[in-house]
């Protein structure tokens, strides 16, 4: 007998089969059982008539309690109305591990609760849903740069100095010195531009975050195309291709997912192609008309990049920032002193900023300028200065967190849920 998986139940409609996993839940109308099966790929309904299994296999159904470990067989016969389209007509069930008293009940259960619980969370049909779609993003969002010619270059995580600042770094004992965690690995990704013309490095970052918001994470990950010969225009194009092919992806791979969400598919689709854009100029005139008492050279606030993001139907990306509000390594505005060649993509629904990025600076001196009065330590930007005395080019490059485009994508009210263990200020376990 075939061993299969639940997603793939339908490609043996009428055959007899074998699964093995998990009781999502169970309940009886008389002589007949129903029993809802999860193996990891998703769920399936199971059909058990007393008559047909016999007095046994009914007596051990009966026994079956939630998260109990079992094997099922039977025949798959379609049933539009049951999850995933099919169901199984069950012949024989094997109990491996019968439990008592399973901490995550179907009932209601509050937050704290079920965070402290999260090992088990994850198995609930929503959390599996999310974290299903993650993957598919993450998929899609590789596949998306390997079939556009990037490399995958891997930066290190132990670093010796600040990419976005040093009011976020975690700062850790190395061998008699300090190292810091990584809060990005564009720098590396800017040599490895100029090594490989086109790369992305993918892994996680982390920022000592020390504000509690529904949008940040100490701990997540971070995917980053960095492209040699780019101009601040390409980039942002390369932005708004990436989301597409992303948002196309889920739609056309994770169906049954996006439905246990209840994730309008419509919405998803209406949020593809070309983006609005607008200078961060633009931007605060629109804050200030909205009655925000907002003034030019401000950093925007959720409350600001949501209302900045409700004007559009799209996302929305934003560019030419003030200096002083951004990075060291943004290319200064040849046209403007006052700004850089920032972008940042805002994305609708009130999920703020899920992409910053930027031409870089690749004149010298400039650079330098900004690292003095930044106040960072030079030498450890000796090796990045580097980049600007060998072959310096005009490049571009932006940083996508994935938690925020999977809570955008899934709608979901909070950053937390879209990784496995989320990490944030009071939250190291499970
Ligand atoms: O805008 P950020 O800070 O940009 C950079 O780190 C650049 N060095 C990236 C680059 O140009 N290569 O972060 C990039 C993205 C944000 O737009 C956001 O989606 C996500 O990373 N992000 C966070 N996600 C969760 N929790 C946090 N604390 C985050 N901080 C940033
Ligand atoms: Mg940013």
């Amino acid at each position: 007998m075939e061993k299969i998986l639940v997603q793939n139940a339908g490609k043996f409609e009428g055959q007899k089969v074998k699964l093995n996993g998990w009781v999502y839940n169970s309940r009886r109308s008389g002589k007949i059982g129903f029993l809802l099966f999860r193996d990891g790929t998703g769920v399936m309904q199971c059909i058990l008539v007393k008559n047909d299994v016999g007095e046994e296999i009914f007596e051990n159904f009966k026994k079956l309690t939630q998260e109990s470990a079992i094997s099922v067989e039977g025949e798959v016969v379609k049933n539009d109305r049951a999850p995933g389209g099919f169901e199984l007509l069950l012949s024989n069930l094997e109990t491996h591990h019968l439990i008592d008293g399973y901490p995550i009940t179907p009932k209601e259960h509050g937050t704290e609760y079920l965070m402290n619980h999260r090992h088990l969370w994850i198995r609930s049909k929503r959390q599996h849903a999310i974290l299903r779609i993650r993957h598919e993003i993450i998929k899609a969002t590789r596949d998306f740069f390997d079939s556009n010619d990037f490399t995958l270059v891997d930066t290190p995580i132990f670093t010796s100095n600040a990419c976005e600042g040093t009011t976020t770094l975690f700062e850790t004992e190395y061998f008699g010195e300090s190292a810091y965690l990584s809060q990005s690995g564009q720098l590396y990704g800017e040599a490895n531009a100029m090594a490989f013309g086109r790369q992305y490095n993918f892994g996680p970052t982390f920022r000592a975050e020390k504000s509690k918001t529904r949008r940040h994470l100490t701990e997540f990950w971070m995917v980053e195309p960095e492209i040699a010969y780019c101009e601040l225009d390409e980039n942002i194009e390369w932005a708004e291709k990436l989301i597409t092919f992303i948002i196309d992806r889920v739609i056309s791979n994770k169906k049954i997912e996006l439905e246990t969400l209840e994730r309008n598919v419509e919405d998803l689709e209406k949020f593809k192609g070309e983006f609005p854009k607008i200078s961060y100029t633009e931007a605060v005139d629109i804050l200030q008309k909205g009655g925000f008492d907002f003034e030019w050279g401000g950093d925007f606030g959720s409350p600001e990049e949501t209302y900045i993001a409700e004007q559009f139907d799209k996302p929305v990306v934003v560019h030419r920032f003030p200096t002083a509000i951004k990075a060291f390594y943004m290319k200064r505005d040849s046209e403007n002193e006052k700004v850089v060649l920032g972008m940042d993509v805002l994305a609708p629904e009130g999920y703020g900023e899920i992409i910053g990025g930027a031409q870089r600076e690749d004149n010298l001196d400039f650079l330098l300028e900004r690292i003095e009065h930044e106040k960072l330590p030079k030498e450890e930007f000796e090796w990045y200065l580097d980049l600007r005395r060998f072959g310096s080019v005009h490049h571009s490059g932006f940083g996508m967190g994935i938690e925020r485009v999977v809570a955008w994508i899934c709608k979901l009210p909070h950053v937390r849920e879209t990784i496995p263990y989320p990490r944030m200020i009071q939250t190291l376990r499970p």
